[in-house]
């Protein structure tokens, strides 16, 4: 009669409720996102990431030595180069930015796993994440050619040390191309993380600011994905999957769970969910004004990605969660 079923009986001490816990976050699960900049010595705050900085190398190197030692096991590096133009040579050059950061990581912290995103936004003098026909104002990225740039950029990269290949620009066939790449030039054995779903989404503003790649004219909506489809999600996934990919990815996170969720239960790859710059500048920008609890909510947001279905979270808030993690 009365409640036969009391399931506040498995919440009453931190014991049993750690016994029950079925969603345990740890610092195996996160990867750290860097920006790496020319110079030496510069460590540059992004306005609208307190906490996020464009580094030189040298502090890169720094930093990776940092987070090996805090246990998270990858970073994922980004880059702002010297000069951009519609070729993005800085993105597949033999020294670009990516490539000597990703060099010089691999140097100092031999067994951090360097993660380079492959996209040509940052090097672009337009800002789109490929070739443009001459005279485009939209923004309406052309396929195939940029896939050529696009598997030249995997491949620079991987000969740098770069030990996973992540192509984000939602070019369709991206995947099978580079995967392609990889293999003639001897790295068959380098995986492929596809950001598989990624959507045209608002969340990215920040991380504009910080890599630089804000577009001049029109937006990505012919090629990243409409916010209101989940179908889709699951077609982009499965046809990546067909092409090669090793992990998939969802991108943005918060906004995207139930995406997540569906992932994760039709493949049995790894599934990562990328918690973006606006996501992460929503919680400092809240914390600052002293409106939420910075720690508690961080942990939660994170903790519940990973119930979600994500075996991998991106996030700016890696190196903070750890130390939150570690004081218990
Ligand atoms: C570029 C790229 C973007 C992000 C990662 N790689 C954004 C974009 O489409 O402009 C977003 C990451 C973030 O917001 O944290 N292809
Ligand atoms: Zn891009």
């Amino acid at each position: 009669m009365f409640p036969l079923n009391r399931p506040r009986r498995l919440r009453s001490s931190p014991q049993m409720r750690r016994m029950v816990s079925e969603t345990v976050l740890t610092a195996n699960d996160l990867i750290y996102p860097l920006f790496a900049v020319p110079g030496d010595g510069i460590a540059q705050e992004v306005k609208s990431m307190p906490g996020v900085f464009q580094l030189s190398v040298d502090k890169i190197v720094a930093e990776a030595k940092e987070v090996y030692d805090l246990g998270i096991p990858a970073i994922i590096l980004f880059g702002i180069p010297e000069t951009k133009d519609a070729d993005a040579t800085g993105a597949w050059h033999d020294h670009g930015i990516v490539q000597k950061a990703a060099t010089a990581v691999k140097e100092a912290v031999p067994e951090l796993v360097v993660i380079a995103d492959t996209c040509l936004c940052e090097y672009t003098n337009h800002g789109h994440c490929g070739y443009l026909e001459v005279g485009d104002l939209t923004g309406r990225v052309l396929n195939d050619p940029t896939l050529l740039l696009l598997k030249k950029t995997a491949v620079s990269q991987a000969k740098a040390g770069a030990d996973i290949i992540a192509p984000s620009g939602m070019m369709d066939g991206f995947v099978k191309f580079i995967r392609e790449a990889l293999d003639e030039a001897g790295f068959q054995d380098t995986p492929i993380l596809s950001y598989a779903a990624k959507y045209a989404s608002a969340y990215y503003g920040p991380f504009r600011d910080a890599a630089d790649s804000t577009p001049q004219f029109g937006d990505r909506r012919t090629y990243q994905m409409d916010p209101g489809n989940s179908r889709e999600a699951l077609k982009e996934v499965e046809l990546d999957i067909l092409e090669g990919a090793d992990m998939v990815m969802v991108k943005p996170a918060l906004s995207y769970m139930d995406i997540i969720w569906q992932i994760k239960e039709m493949t049995n790859l790894p599934v990562a969910a990328y918690n973006v710059s606006g996501e992460y500048s929503m919680i400092k920008a809240a914390a600052l004004n002293g409106w939420i609890d910075e720690k508690r909510v961080t942990l939660e947001t994170l903790t519940s990605f990973k119930r979600a279905g994500a075996d991998l979270i991106l996030t700016y808030h890696a190196k903070d969660a750890v130390r939150w993690l570690l004081e218990g």
